[in-house]
């Protein structure tokens, strides 16, 4: 068991910079005290300390992390070390300026900034084995280290002639054969073939940028550049720690444009595979001005299960801001009650951490005012710092939770490299992709009704679902599509759509229209398919009503299958748009139109009522108080939380115990605004 599975408790601290205070012994000193008053029993420290750690070549200073180690051994606390290569110091890029990125237009970076370096350069990779080396040498064995977390939000790339000649090779390992490249990519268009290995050259606003398949493949390059970066990365503390587990932060795209999804920059799926926890930077945009707080929670909901589904075990939120961020348009303050409820959904999805950025509060610089425990006033004497000390203390109350798995019977399916063809290709309508956003409206539905999901791969074990979701699979390998057939033929169902199986993992159109596997699966013949513009609906009649539809609107004719609902209107009138199709054992349904949430509602309630996946505990289960469960020990733990802005009563199928009271309770209970309850029951 590695020591973070053996710790009990949940973590409760966050990113620590003592760094910046070195000469302010009395904060310092401070820190350990208000520390202790807010519960906090886990600091990571060292994310960005390089150029102190290594201020010169070869000459390295660890006096003060020495200290950092001893004080959180005497408050009995954790530290995550991390390595430092998220930024360099100035000495490595001015001696070595190959560790420097070059952008997509071939210009060289300077010194600036952060997680910002190349991930080919043998100079950066040695560097970064001397520093890793050192630490944990020097604190492998310390028992206050409880585990390593690999730089700092991994992602971008670089255009060197050094990653250029690894993208070739990678191609080569690919391919084999020009012959291979020339055809994946489809290069007879444009006049593009290749006749020479040295005319590859990576997709770049100065030369090529209509390659999808390019596009692809370099996608799939950087996140394979980067996977071998870290791999690198961690070999000396792999040696030296067996023992201690690594990690590296994920992160989430957004929020902006209102959305928020997991990050698509990284093929997150593969890299979760090289660390020993999945943990990853929470940073919902709470009380915005475009969608209800119960709307922002679904998003982080959707992203805190994705994240659980890539290893299917407990994560870390490595960061989160206890009020307010610093890099928003508007960087509003958490209300009151919201910094409890938002960490306690961290919980109730699989973390077992609630981490900060930060402990305390820049003085200067970029981040000075970005939320922290300790504000700038330096005093548990504000609300901030009292609602963490609150959450603290009820933290403690709740040990027994950490490790705690989930019960998952409905899958929605995400593939990494289908999003990124998907949203590459040209056609239809560019705006209204909305990828990860559609299966965000169908996530919507489960999580309204407290049924938990699982976001997974198409090359997941699926037989553990008794329901998948797999609308816009647009990219689909031959495997895949077996894996589906297999998957209903076996007695499960199956949820697709418009957009699913158009392209092979080359990015090119699969001819013939619907592969036969997905014909044999759905019972379907496609036709054709209609961009709407904004504002454009036409409906389908389902059930007793009539629904519009939005952006999609698919044409497709049923061989096999039953037809559930069709259009009632434009050229398609009369023709079918949604279909149910039994396939030997089980049930595969096609949606052909993008409907909103009435729809889905409408639709998905059958389906849940026939396959029994109603929330068994909550009785009549309210879009705004959402109740997730997690089990250990023959123990369910229920998490209700309200995110509403009103009080709200729920009423339970059984009588619980309260663990943050210690009380009984009744069948009803009733959640203030943004409250929360933890309720324990036997499984
Ligand atoms: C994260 C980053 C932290 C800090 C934080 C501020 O993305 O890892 O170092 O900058 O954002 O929200």
């Amino acid at each position: 068991m590695n020591k973070l599975a053996a710790t009990p408790g949940f973590l409760h601290g966050g990113d620590y910079n003592p760094d910046q205070w070195l000469d302010h012994p009395e904060i310092l000193k401070q820190d350990l005290k208000l520390m202790q008053q807010a519960h906090i029993n886990t600091v990571t420290v060292g994310v960005f300390s390089w150029a102190l750690e290594e201020p010169t070549e070869g000459v390295y200073n660890f006096g003060w992390l020495d200290r950092v180690f001893a004080e959180m051994a005497k408050i009995h606390g954790h530290v995550i070390l991390a390595t430092p290569s998220g930024a360099r110091p100035h000495w490595l890029s001015q001696k070595y300026p190959e560790v420097n990125r070059v952008d997509e237009n071939g210009r060289r970076h300077t010194h600036g900034f952060r997680h910002n370096h190349c991930y080919s350069s043998p100079v950066y990779r040695e560097k970064v084995r001397q520093i890793n080396t050192k630490l944990a040498e020097r604190y492998g064995q310390n028992p206050t280290l409880l585990m390593w977390h690999a730089s700092n939000e991994y992602s971008g790339e670089c255009y060197c002639n050094l990653c250029q000649s690894n993208w070739r090779r990678w191609l080569q390992r690919k391919y084999s054969s020009l012959d291979a490249l020339n055809r994946a990519w489809c290069l007879s268009v444009w006049s593009g073939l290749y006749s020479d290995w040295s005319q590859v050259l990576p997709p770049s606003p100065l030369g090529e940028t209509k390659v999808h398949g390019m596009d692809l493949d370099w996608k799939r390059f950087v996140t394979a550049m980067t996977i071998d970066f870290y791999q690198q990365e961690i070999q000396p503390l792999r040696e030296l720690t067996p023992n201690i587990p690594i990690t590296t932060n994920f992160m989430a795209d957004g929020p902006a444009n209102q959305q928020y999804t997991p990050m698509v920059g990284l093929d997150y799926s593969k890299f979760a595979k090289a660390v020993d926890v999945v943990s990853w930077d929470s940073y919902p945009e709470w009380h915005n001005n475009y969608e209800t707080v119960a709307e922002t929670a679904m998003k982080t909901a959707y992203i805190h299960d994705q994240f659980w589904s890539l290893k299917h075990q407990p994560f870390l939120v490595m960061e989160s801001t206890p009020s307010y961020v610093n890099w928003a348009q508007y960087n509003k303050a958490k209300q009151p009650g919201m910094h409890i409820l938002s960490s306690f959904q961290q919980l109730a999805h699989g973390s077992d951490s609630t981490l900060y950025f930060q402990i305390r509060q820049a003085q200067g610089n970029s981040e000075k005012f970005h939320g922290a425990v300790i504000g700038h006033d330096g005093t548990a004497d504000n609300r901030v710092f009292q609602e963490v000390a609150t959450y603290g203390a009820q933290l403690e109350k709740l040990a027994e939770i950490k490790g705690a798995t989930k019960d998952v019977r409905v899958a929605i399916i995400f593939d990494w490299e289908s999003q990124w063809a998907f949203d590459r290709g040209g056609g239809f309508g560019r705006p209204t992709r909305l990828g990860i956003q559609t299966l965000q409206k169908h996530y919507a539905i489960f999580w309204g009704q407290d049924i938990a999901c699982d976001i997974v791969t198409p090359d997941a074990d699926l037989s553990r679902y008794k329901l998948v979701v797999a609308p816009m699979l647009y990219l689909q390998r031959p495997a895949t599509m077996q894996a589906l057939q297999a998957y209903v033929a076996q007695g499960g169902t199956l949820v697709s759509s418009y957009f699913s199986g158009m392209v092979d993992e080359d990015d090119r159109v699969l001819l013939g229209g619907l592969p036969t596997p997905l014909r044999e699966l759905f019972g379907i013949k496609r036709r054709e398919l209609d961009t709407l513009l904004p504002g454009e609906h036409y409906h389908v009649h389902y059930g007793s009503n009539v629904y519009p539809t939005h952006d999609y609107d698919e044409v497709i004719e049923a061989e096999t299958a039953n037809v559930l609902a069709t259009y009632t209107d434009n050229f398609y009138q009369a023709t079918p748009a949604v279909t149910q199709h039994h396939y030997q054992q089980g049930t595969a349904y096609y949606l052909a139109a993008r409907m909103d949430r009435d729809f889905l509602t409408a639709f998905y309630a059958k389906i849940i009522a026939k396959l029994q996946l109603a929330n068994s505990f909550v009785i009549a289960p309210s879009y705004e108080v959402s109740c997730q469960t997690r089990y250990q020990n023959g123990y369910q733990y229920h998490f209700l939380m309200n995110f509403s802005e009103t009080p709200q009563t729920v009423k339970l199928q059984r009588s619980t115990l309260d663990l943050l009271t210690g009380t009984p309770v009744e069948k009803t209970v009733t959640l203030a605004k943004y409250g929360v309850m933890v309720l324990r029951e036997k499984a």
